[in-house]
């Protein structure tokens, strides 16, 4: 069974503050910190670099879950990987092609650390049908990637579950991450489609009370929480 993982995204914390945001989600009782890094030119919106990411490194002990919205990603692995990221996320659409999607991973694993691959809501999921044997997870954007509070697609569903009947036939072990739109209301809908990873920016750094929502988030996620 995959485990269920909180991953608040540091895009909506106070960014005055972030090195003691992240601390308090991790005292909160986050599993990751959810790290959008957008480029102006893959999405219409402009994040913060690799020298932020660095710079809150010292400050957690989070998993780093490093998203990266940009073209050409391949050119900026090595500045998060020394920066500190642990799982670094990059569009299948920035790349497209299946060669360089694996090559990608490759360098990814010799560089220690996790690979994944997102697809953002129009495009089908399939198309990373022939990289899931060297990707370790797969994000399912379920807004269009670019802007944080927005609302969650529903609609994105039966990508999620084509995906998880798809690893679980496979036996393969790779996280089914969620991100956009994902709250106390929503996230029961994911867990259920079977996501297991689950990114909240607004609902969490929103909230008043960070444990509350957090332990709310993961109990409706593991009651939820659903293999095929
Ligand atoms: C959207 C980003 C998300 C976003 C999530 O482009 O990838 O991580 O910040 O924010 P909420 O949870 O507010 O939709
Ligand atoms: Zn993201």
């Amino acid at each position: 069974m995959r485990d269920d993982k909180i991953a608040p995204s540091k895009k909506a914390a106070n960014a005055a503050k972030l090195s003691e945001e992240v601390q308090k989600v991790e005292k909160a009782g986050a599993d990751w910190i959810h790290l959008d890094i957008m480029d102006g030119h893959f999405v219409p919106n402009l994040s913060y670099s690799a020298v932020t990411v660095k710079a809150l490194r010292p400050y957690s002990n989070l998993v780093f879950d490093v998203h990266l919205m940009i073209t050409d990603p391949e050119k900026y692995i090595d500045m998060f990987v020394s920066a500190g990221a642990d799982i670094i996320t990059i569009h299948y659409e920035a790349v497209k092609d299946i060669k360089k999607l694996r090559e990608i991973a490759h360098i990814l694993h010799c560089k220690g650390v996790k690979a994944g691959i997102s697809v953002k809501p129009k495009t089908n999921i399939r198309v990373i049908e022939d990289v899931l044997d060297v990707y370790d997870l797969v994000l399912i954007m379920t807004v269009e990637p670019g802007f944080g509070g927005q609302s969650y697609m529903e609609d994105m569903a039966p990508k999620i579950t084509w995906l998880a009947m798809t690893v679980d036939a496979k036996q393969r072990n790779v996280d089914i991450e969620v991100d956009g739109g994902i709250g106390e209301n929503t996230i029961k809908h994911a867990a259920e489609s079977g996501a297991n990873i689950f990114v909240a920016g607004s609902s969490v750094f929103g909230a008043d009370n960070y444990d509350y929502v957090i332990s709310n988030l993961k109990k409706i996620a593991k009651d939820n929480h659903k293999t095929f």
